[in-house]
């Protein structure tokens, strides 16, 4: 069947969530996705931060198939699984967190942070109150949408989750000022994904464990986007040296394979306990063998290779701004997790890339926003930044 003809069945057999661009995306090697008319693009997108080590990694796809020819895709959490302890041991050493939780997405993992919170403020004086952030984005779930800080995402489905306000992110006095008795727990990104790229200052997150650790709450972050060695560590926080009691991860974890973790530690551990939480997928045997490799991948070599190209792409990004002081006003970010504050929409630059085989995603308010495969080299990013500089040369004539 041809491309064309496949979206218009998509239209016609799927629920219309999404706003999509007219490919149908079929494979790939290394930073270039295949479409079924065989184009090649330029991938500085990875599925939205998941595909880490890009397209047909021989080492993952062995790993995923290794435990395929096992004969058993899936064990359910009634029995033990030795792929689940095994990256529940890896991402601890990893992160220095000390328990794992998995389930099977971004969303979930915070749910299942949201209910560690309101259990542990239950047995620590009836506490419910839950501190979120101005522009944050958390998930789809009701858990994780009452706690993502946009009208836009929220207006349809209210009642939301109660107990919920919203503070001012990178400004410590706008939460301090709402924590009251009832509050049991803070949940924020130390790096802001789908609200703009907007990284977290290192007092203000300091403050956060500081009025955590004052008030005997749970202090929550979310690195379902940030982390994962996107930032050049393992985990965002390491960076700023600043420790939460729970962090939630998902995107890159299995690299593709559909998983999620929260991981606690500290007064977080053992909150949640027999018959408490669980997911039928949860530790799902594929996502455990993709997990456990990519974990095993991410050592020193890897993550310096990230800060690398990260400097390298901030740098480039930067010549743009000079040049194009008329449509871009900011570079922000860490590692590669990229954005450029654009002054306008940043549809049609996006759209325009996309003509010309250049993978790229939009973010917060007229935000462009650079979540590539950490394997990106110079080569990659010189190709890139050069479509990129012409459509922005052909935009402001
Ligand atoms: C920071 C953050 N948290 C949570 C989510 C939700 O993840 P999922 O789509 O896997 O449910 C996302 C997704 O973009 C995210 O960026």
């Amino acid at each position: 069947m041809k491309q064309s003809e496949l979206i218009e069945n998509n239209d016609k057999y799927l629920a219309q969530t999404y706003n999509q661009l007219p490919i149908v995306l079929d494979g790939g090697k290394g930073m270039i996705a295949y479409d079924l008319d065989g184009n090649e693009y330029l991938d500085f997108t990875a599925g939205i931060a998941v595909n880490i080590f890009g397209y047909g990694d021989e080492g993952y796809i062995d790993a995923i198939e290794k435990v395929l020819k096992k004969g058993m895709v899936h064990c359910s959490n009634i029995y033990y699984n030795k792929g689940e302890l095994e990256v529940a041991e890896k991402l601890t050493k990893i992160s220095g967190m000390e328990q794992a939780f998995f389930c099977n997405s971004g969303a979930e993992a915070n749910e299942a942070a949201l209910k560690l919170a309101r259990k542990y403020g239950k047995f620590s004086g009836g506490r419910t109150h839950v501190i979120s952030m101005k522009d944050s984005f958390h998930g789809r779930t009701f858990g994780s949408l009452s706690t993502t800080g946009q009208k836009k995402y929220q207006k349809n489905f209210y009642p939301l989750m109660g107990n919920v306000s919203y503070a001012t992110f990178n400004d410590l006095e706008s939460v301090s000022s709402i924590v009251n008795e009832e509050t049991c727990a803070i949940i924020v990104e130390p790096l802001q994904g789908e609200g703009g790229i907007v990284p977290a200052e290192k007092e203000f997150l300091q403050g956060l464990r500081d009025l955590c650790d004052e008030h005997d709450m749970i202090l929550i972050f979310d690195e379902v986007q940030c982390g994962m060695g996107r930032c050049g560590t393992p985990l965002l926080y390491q960076t700023y040296g600043v420790t939460p009691d729970v962090v939630t991860l998902a995107k890159a974890i299995a690299g593709g394979i559909p998983c999620g973790a929260m991981l606690t530690k500290g007064k977080a551990n053992s909150i949640l306990v027999k018959g408490d939480h669980a997911s039928t997928f949860g530790g799902n045997m594929v996502a455990m063998a993709a997990s456990s490799y990519i974990l095993d991948k991410m050592d020193e070599k890897f993550l310096n290779h990230v800060k690398h190209e990260g400097e390298y792409l901030f740098e480039k990004l930067s010549k743009l701004k000079d040049k194009y002081p008329a449509l871009i006003s900011e570079v922000r970010g860490k590692g590669l997790m990229l954005g450029l504050q654009m002054n306008e929409s940043p549809a049609d630059i996006i759209k325009k890339c996309f003509d010309k085989k250049f993978l790229i995603l939009g973010a917060g308010t007229n935000v462009i926003r650079f979540v590539p495969p950490l394997i990106i080299t110079d080569g990659d990013i010189d190709t890139g930044i050069a479509i990129l500089d012409q459509v922005l040369s052909e935009m402001s004539k």
